[in-house]
């Protein structure tokens, strides 16, 4: 049967989502990480699918699923979420046939900017997407720490935080800071982030002023997380690890830009390791993240 490369459907993406695990945890495996993801309802690939159907793709050979590529736009910038192909059938240009079309699709977004994070152990990755004109622009460090850990040490939270509600001034309060640290209104987004019950956001304020915004996981984990200047990241941050130490979650957790001096070091002075090391890859000129902390690989 030949290899077919077809847009994916919503009934792909249960499927996609297995071959996405098992293509991670066969990579970090082989590279001495131990497995590192576990499966999850294909929520925000959904979410994709219905807002702009032209970012997913999948390669079927028959009834099988080899591959899946998806990416979305935000304004100007376009981000690869995930492209994945089957490990047993890596390394014959399925990858690259996949990403020519979702190239296609920052194409015709006419997104100025593209980027993503891989990781940083992955030579064919960065490989593959240099050949698209990607390039190394920093490392992220996936950190975790135990919440009984950092809880007795952590300072009072700098900053007030008041929930996120999805009133018109408050979405355009996110965009204002979205804008301006990572060149993009990400508003669908956030109302994507405020539907889903497992997620909490809030506004952080520094007195009456707005100083960033952050979002918590049940599960401890933190981000996206934004500030409006590169100064607040410090508060910010504090301020988000306070909330989720004070909450119930096992481990807290955060995704953390190696050009974020203060988060890096606050994270380390509080006893955080460092479990997995990433990268993020984007069209020249992109990516000087020095105000925002990413959710993780796929939301960005
Ligand atoms: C990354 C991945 C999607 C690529 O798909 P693939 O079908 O294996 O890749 P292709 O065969 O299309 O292309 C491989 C290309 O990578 C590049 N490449 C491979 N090894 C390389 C190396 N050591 N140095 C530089 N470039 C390299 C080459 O351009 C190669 O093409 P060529 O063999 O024609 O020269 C796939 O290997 C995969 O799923 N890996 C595990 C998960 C992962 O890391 N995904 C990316 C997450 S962002």
């Amino acid at each position: 049967m030949p290899l077919v490369y077809r847009p994916a459907r919503a009934d792909d993406l249960a499927a996609t989502d297995a071959l996405v695990v098992a293509c991670i945890n066969d990579l970090t495996v082989r590279h001495g990480f131990g497995p590192m993801a576990t499966a999850s309802p294909p929520s925000f690939q959904l979410f994709s699918l219905e807002d702009d159907p032209d970012g997913l793709w999948v390669a079927e050979d028959g009834e099988e699923i080899l591959g899946f590529a998806w990416s979305w736009v935000c304004g100007d910038v376009w981000f690869l979420a995930q492209l994945f192909v089957d490990p047993a059938r890596q390394g014959e240009g399925i990858g690259n046939e996949l990403l020519k079309r979702t190239m296609d699709h920052a194409r015709k977004s006419g997104a100025a900017h593209k980027a993503l994070i891989t990781f940083t152990f992955n030579r064919v990755s960065q490989g593959l997407y240099m050949r698209h004109r990607l390039f190394p622009k920093m490392p992220i460090y996936f950190f975790n720490v135990e919440r009984e850990r950092i809880r007795q040490t952590l300072p009072q939270p700098p900053l007030r935080a008041t929930a996120i509600d999805g009133g018109a001034a408050t979405m355009e309060n996110l965009a204002g800071i979205d804008s301006r640290a990572i060149g993009a209104s990400r508003e669908k987004h956030h109302r994507y982030l405020l539907d889903d019950p497992a997620t909490k956001g809030v506004l952080l304020y520094a007195g009456d002023d707005i100083a960033g915004y952050g979002y918590i996981g049940s599960n401890g984990h933190i981000g996206p997380l934004a500030v409006p200047r590169p100064d607040l990241l410090r508060n910010a941050f504090a301020t988000m690890l306070k909330l989720a130490a004070d909450g119930s979650a096992e481990k807290i957790s955060a995704f953390l830009p190696g050009t974020c001096d203060s988060a890096l070091s606050l994270a380390i002075d509080q006893g955080m390791r460092i479990t997995f090391p990433m990268l993020l890859m984007a069209s020249p000129g992109y990516g000087d993240w020095t105000q925002y902390l990413p959710r993780n690989p796929g939301f960005m």
